[in-house]
């Protein structure tokens, strides 16, 4: 399958692009489709759309379109959905940063749950709804092996 992945703006200005991409890539998990994007409210929003009305939702657009992201579609294929679906929340990290693992992406890096570096799909079905929100079929690539 395929998931999608959002470096958060406070992480592509620190830096930590490569990194990210890293910790996936080491894994076995290749990169589908990759992009540099600034997002505004209304593509941040569809992002977000299922969060509309919790206290957080205005600051987590807000941190969302202050400066450029990274966008990313990972490619799973040779996992099962469930498992690929796990693996990258297990690379990842759990959403608070102080509750994350070390070895994980936001225990590493992240600093408060405003600032936890990336956002990850965290369902097959959310992975469907979130990619074509920032990527048409043919920007996606498939690897034959
Ligand atoms: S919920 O209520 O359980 O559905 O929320 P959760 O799945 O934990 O988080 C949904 C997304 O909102 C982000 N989040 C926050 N941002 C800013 N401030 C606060 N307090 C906050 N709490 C949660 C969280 O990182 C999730 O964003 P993504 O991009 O999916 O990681």
């Amino acid at each position: 399958m395929k998931t999608l992945i959002i470096i958060r703006p406070d992480s592509v200005l620190r830096g930590l692009v490569g990194e990210i991409l890293t910790r996936f890539e080491k894994h076995g998990i290749r990169i589908a489709g990759l992009k540099v994007m600034q997002l505004d409210k209304e593509i941040a929003g569809r992002l977000y759309e299922i969060h509309k009305g919790k206290p957080f939702y205005d600051s987590l657009l807000n941190t969302m379109i202050e400066s450029p992201v990274v966008i990313a579609v990972l490619d799973t294929d040779v996992l099962d959905n469930q498992s690929a679906i796990a693996l990258v929340r297990r690379i990842v990290g759990a959403t608070d940063p102080s509750k994350a693992e070390m070895g994980t992406i936001r225990g590493d890096f992240g600093l408060r749950i405003d600032m936890n570096i990336i956002h990850a799909s965290d369902s097959v079905e959310a992975a469907a709804r979130e990619i074509p929100i920032f990527f048409r079929k043919e920007e996606l690539v498939k690897y034959k092996c």
